[in-house]
């Protein structure tokens, strides 16, 4: 019986993702969504012209907005959504995001009760948190694809800074998918090699800025749109631990229920990926200035995972689609402001 992965959203991270795990042979592909009617057949009409000359034998098929092909489906991946522009920070997308996670979730839940669900849609962490409680799913089944990403960010600005090959950097990255997350050094090596060992503070400081800033780096560039290859990528490495069953340590948003000190809370950690989704998560030792770096970041995805539960008292109100009306924005705003005044650093 074949796998089959499902992409809900055909936009540039889908789509490439689909063909990426396409030409793998590894699953038949639904892609379902688009902006037009049409968009998702049409990208998948295309690849699946590709497979005489990719010789893979995944079906790919796409929907607008049909559901029912989706039923069965092992994965799937969610990338929906309205992606940042210039001067966005991932936050500003989070009621329209969040409108419409939730309810794609919604409807394909039902016909793909075993499913284990790859979030991409942004900000990611919270974004996480909307599919685990639209879902129901189990905590194992609900994982953020973004460490994967940041990490494969962190190595490459290594390796050129280095000039040694990107197989040779193992790069860690933890926390939120956002401003405040950290890579660690300590846990950064070259060949085996800390990569403490091989760069001074200053260079380490740099390239650890711009992979927080990895992001918007791309999206500054583009103008229109965010990147799409390295996460497609990235949501390629980790379909591929699940459906082989790799039992993979990859950085993952993760559901954490007291790990790291962290409780409810989904946050970048490294996780053992494998056919049952995460089927572990590794706890390293941080110092003290390791482990206040990371619940800085958790904090700045509990201040939207609490905007989204309406904890501030007002039930968010967005329709989906549109972006966030002014009173949310300046909810997003004051309780941001808040946090800031209580010296917590969240994501400009
Ligand atoms: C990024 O970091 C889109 O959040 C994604 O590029």
């Amino acid at each position: 019986m074949r796998k089959k992965i499902t992409f809900l959203g055909s936009g540039n991270v889908g789509s490439t993702a689909a063909m990426r795990l396409a030409e793998l042979d590894l699953a038949d592909i639904v892609l379902v969504g688009g902006v037009h009617e049409g968009m998702s057949a049409g990208k998948a009409l295309d690849m699946d012209e590709a497979s005489p000359l990719e010789k893979h034998h995944s079906r790919i098929s796409g929907y607008t907005n049909r559901y029912t092909d989706t039923e069965g489906s092992d994965i799937i991946v969610i990338s929906a959504g309205v992606a940042r522009r210039p001067g966005m920070s991932r936050d500003d997308l989070l009621f329209t995001n969040r409108d419409i996670v939730h309810s794609l979730v919604k409807k394909v839940v039902p016909g793909s009760p075993d499913a284990i669900l790859i979030l991409v849609t942004n900000p990611l962490d919270a974004m996480c948190h909307v599919a685990l409680e639209a879902s129901g799913f189990p905590r194992n089944r609900v994982i953020g694809m973004a460490g994967v990403l940041d990490s494969a960010r962190f190595a490459t600005f290594i390796s050129r800074e280095l000039n040694v090959s990107v197989e040779n950097v193992c790069a860690f990255v933890l926390g939120g998918h956002g401003d405040t997350m950290v890579p660690l050094p300590r846990y950064t090596c070259v060949a085996g090699i800390p990569v403490t060992e091989l760069l001074g503070q200053e260079r380490l400081d740099a390239i650890m800025e711009r992979t927080r800033n990895g992001g918007s780096e791309i999206v500054s560039l583009l103008k229109v749109g965010s990147a799409y290859y390295a996460p497609a990528c990235a949501v390629k490495e980790m379909c591929e631990a699940i459906l082989k069953d790799k039992k993979k340590i990859m950085p993952c948003s993760a559901y954490l229920t007291g790990e790291y000190g962290i409780r409810d809370l989904f946050v970048g950690v490294p996780v053992k990926l494998g056919s049952d989704g995460i089927e572990d998560i590794i706890e390293v030792s941080l110092t003290g200035e390791e482990h206040e770096a990371l619940e800085r970041s958790a904090e700045s995805v509990r201040t939207l995972v609490r905007i989204i539960r309406g904890m501030d008292g007002k039930k968010p109100d967005s329709p989906a689609g549109s972006g966030p009306r002014p009173r949310a924005q300046t909810r997003v705003k004051r309780i941001r402001d808040e946090v800031i005044g209580q010296g917590t650093c969240i994501p400009k």
